[in-house]
């Protein structure tokens, strides 16, 4: 199981902005992109990939089924890597286990391996699954074989019970809106710790995370925001600071889509 510890968000970039956001984060030195069917904005990471000098090899792309394509799981996947102009992704996610969608998660699930088998995706795994979820998911792909769970989680929602789940059956949590969409930045703990590593609060809040053996994928549309966020990549907090950050949790959701989300934990 491979995974980057590190990468970028493109939820809400589309057009030029997604393009100048890829450009700039390879430059940087992001490695990991992570888009979906949903953003529409797979053929413009596409031409970003492809103007990059970064070679392709070294950077890891993941997708995201959409549910309204789950009856088409395997040919979406394929319109995916010919927007995204790659033959493989590095990881391909179903993106909301949509129990509305009136399609058997079994059979969601064997068509994500199907997708594996054909070559069309190195690894593969699941997003805003609850923890009967993640079992099956491991029960049908085998222990090892389902490398993330990606869900919202950060200093305002902890969601424990879930990556401590995760964690027992091998499955590496990301991290989505580990920033709460900014909501954050103004946390009085959070501010005083990174007032002592002259970091910002974005970093620290990555840090804390990536910490934790999570994966983040931090979203930026500013070049110095792009910038600053990696370099949490470098950021060691100390126990008494890991502490304080837990003890901010309060179970703060904010992504809940009614005809999507499982039954939470
Ligand atoms: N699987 C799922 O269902 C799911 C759901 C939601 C998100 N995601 C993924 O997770 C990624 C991250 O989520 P997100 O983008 O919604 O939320 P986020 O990363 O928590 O926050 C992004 C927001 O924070 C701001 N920001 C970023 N860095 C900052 C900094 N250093 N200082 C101040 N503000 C900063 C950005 O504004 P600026 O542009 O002004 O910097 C943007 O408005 C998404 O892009 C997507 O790839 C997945």
């Amino acid at each position: 199981m491979n995974l980057p510890a590190f990468g970028l968000g493109t939820f809400r970039l589309e057009g030029q902005v997604v393009v100048d956001a890829v450009t700039a984060a390879l430059e940087f030195g992001y490695r990991l992109i992570d888009t979906a069917q949903f953003y529409s904005n797979e053929a413009e990471i596409g031409r970003a990939l492809a103007a990059s000098s970064v070679p392709r090899r070294d950077i890891f792309i993941t997708t995201k089924v959409w549910p309204d394509n789950f009856s088409r799981f395997v040919p979406s996947v394929k319109e995916s890597l010919s927007k995204l102009g790659i033959d493989t992704a590095d990881l391909l996610l179903i993106h909301w286990p949509a129990p509305s969608s009136g399609m058997p998660l079994a059979e969601t699930l064997g068509a994500l391996l199907d997708c594996k088998n054909q070559g069309l995706a190195s690894q593969v795994g699941v997003s805003n699954f609850n923890i009967a979820q993640m079992q099956e998911a491991v029960a049908l792909a085998g222990l090892g074989n389902i490398a993330t769970n990606q869900v919202e989680l950060s200093p305002y929602f902890q969601n424990l019970k879930v990556a401590t789940a995760a964690k027992s059956q091998g499955i590496r949590i990301t991290s989505y809106m580990t920033l709460a969409r900014g909501t954050i930045l103004e946390d009085p703990v959070l501010l005083d710790i990174a007032g002592r590593h002259g970091a910002t609060v974005a970093q620290v809040a990555l840090a804390w995370a990536m910490q934790l053996g999570y994966t983040v994928i931090p979203s930026s549309t500013q070049r110095s925001n792009l910038q600053g966020n990696l370099l949490a990549t470098q950021l060691r907090l100390s126990d008494d600071e890991m502490a304080r950050i837990a003890a901010l949790d309060r179970d703060q959701r904010m992504i809940n889509p009614p005809a999507l989300a499982p039954e939470w934990d």
